[in-house]
């Protein structure tokens, strides 16, 4: 255990499928910690406001095409341009909650054929997160949750084959939550462990960097 660091915000990461109820779960813990006096935001990736996020979202929509290396080395680099804010972020003290990080970006490009350590070589050295939470789904449940197939990526076997490579990026910080529950059941499951984790790094937990 390494020594402890100064008080600081949280990192936390809620990675998951397409469909398996990130975005609800990461807006409910946000204005969860608020009411309970936590300074907390909500981040996302990729950040779609930034001039690079915006040829993501234009990749994403199929509006246009880039060489798969290329649009995994953009998702990355959304990350690097964040990076600064995040870390002072984090630094003051807010706590944020993540949805998609460095593992999908693992996954969804490895997904594709391109060697694992090619995939996670961007990502070294940014900050990683106290504790990844991995909404797990069956690939054919977040199907029939609708919605499904309307960007690049959303195809159950595409799908089939990210959820495998997500299964080889768990680390120590990696925690599998059951997303096939509602969402306040899904809830209640991940407060408890965001609440020790705040504790946690308001206590001196230092920042490491990926892959730790
Ligand atoms: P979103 O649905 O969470 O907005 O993410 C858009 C898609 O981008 C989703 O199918 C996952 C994919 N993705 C990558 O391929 N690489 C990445 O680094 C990230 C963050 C997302
Ligand atoms: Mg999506």
């Amino acid at each position: 255990e390494a020594e402890a660091g100064p008080s600081r915000g949280a990192f936390i990461v809620l990675e998951g499928l397409d469909r398996s109820g990130k975005s609800t779960q990461v807006q409910k813990l946000v204005e969860y910690l608020k009411s309970r006096g936590v300074e907390a935001e909500a981040w996302r990736f990729p950040d779609r406001t930034t001039a690079m996020g915006k040829m993501i979202a234009s990749y994403l929509d199929s509006k246009s095409e880039l060489d798969d290396c290329a649009v995994h080395l953009l998702f990355s680099a959304n990350r690097w341009e964040k990076r600064s804010l995040m870390e002072a972020k984090l630094r003051e003290g807010t706590t944020l909650i993540v949805d998609r990080y460095s593992y999908s970006g693992v996954a969804f490009t490895a997904a594709k054929g391109l060697p694992f350590d090619w995939c996670k070589a961007p990502e070294v050295g940014l900050p990683a997160p106290d504790a990844v939470l991995y909404l797990q789904i069956p690939p054919e449940a977040a199907l029939e949750r609708g919605g499904y197939g309307e960007e690049r990526y959303e195809k159950l076997d595409f799908q089939r084959v990210v959820a495998s490579k997500y299964e080889q990026l768990r680390d120590a910080t990696w925690q599998d939550i059951d997303a096939r529950k509602g969402p306040d059941e899904v809830q209640a499951v991940l407060r408890p462990i965001v609440d020790r984790m705040v504790q946690t790094c308001k206590q001196g937990r230092p920042l490491s960097r990926l892959w730790p």
